[in-house]
């Protein structure tokens, strides 16, 4: 069995990548602590790639990586790839959000997920984007998920990201989406 890298420090990404992940033949491992990559890149797919790149070649493993957040229209796209520093916790960020776009009528937004699959020696073999429409509520709704996701309202859903089941937000949400686009390939690929 190939053994692929998870480019991330946290066990509970590795734990959300080996449930979409588990009909592939595939061990996954955590990243090593001390392997370190700067998220430079301007765009999601630029920081998964530069992830998955830098791990593979760090530890000459095969390596798959995500970057993923939200970005609203009527703020050029912000928080967009500084989603997780955009604030000091969730109501930190959330309320930023809220705060920077008011009483504004334009409420639409997305959620992006990027994946990068690397080869050992660096270079992408696959990648892909998933995106998830929705627009930001005025005030938070529902209790579960984590992040942005009480103030997301997904209109085809009726819900926001807070009120999806698992299962729901698993089918709904930009990884789901990106995973789904990215499986018929990697289930083509031979990895050695
Ligand atoms: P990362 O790709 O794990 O670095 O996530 C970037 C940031 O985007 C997270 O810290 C969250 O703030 C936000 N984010 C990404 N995906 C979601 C989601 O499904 N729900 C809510 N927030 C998310």
């Amino acid at each position: 069995m190939v053994t692929v890298v998870v480019a991330t420090g946290n066990p509970g990404k590795l734990a959300e990548l080996k449930a979409y992940l588990q009909a592939l033949d595939w061990t996954l491992a955590l990243k090593p602590e001390e392997i370190e990559v700067e998220e430079t890149g301007k765009t999601f797919l630029e920081n998964a790639r530069l992830k998955a790149s830098e791990v593979a070649i760090a530890t000459r493993h095969w390596a798959i990586a995500d970057d993923s957040g939200l970005s609203v229209m009527a703020l050029g796209g912000a928080p967009g790839v500084y989603s997780a520093r955009y604030g000091t916790s969730d109501a930190d960020r959330i309320n930023r959000v809220l705060h920077e776009l008011g009483d504004e009528t334009d409420r639409r937004a997305e959620f992006v997920c990027a994946i990068a699959l690397a080869r050992p020696d660096g270079t992408i073999a696959a990648e892909t984007e998933g995106r998830c429409p929705g627009v930001i509520l005025t005030a938070g709704q529902g209790a579960g998920g984590f992040g942005y996701d009480p103030i997301f309202y997904v209109q085809t859903q009726g819900k926001t990201f807070a009120e999806m089941s698992n299962a729901e937000k698993e089918t709904y949400s930009h990884r789901g989406i990106a995973f789904d686009q990215l499986m018929p390939k990697l289930k083509t690929m031979n990895l050695v």
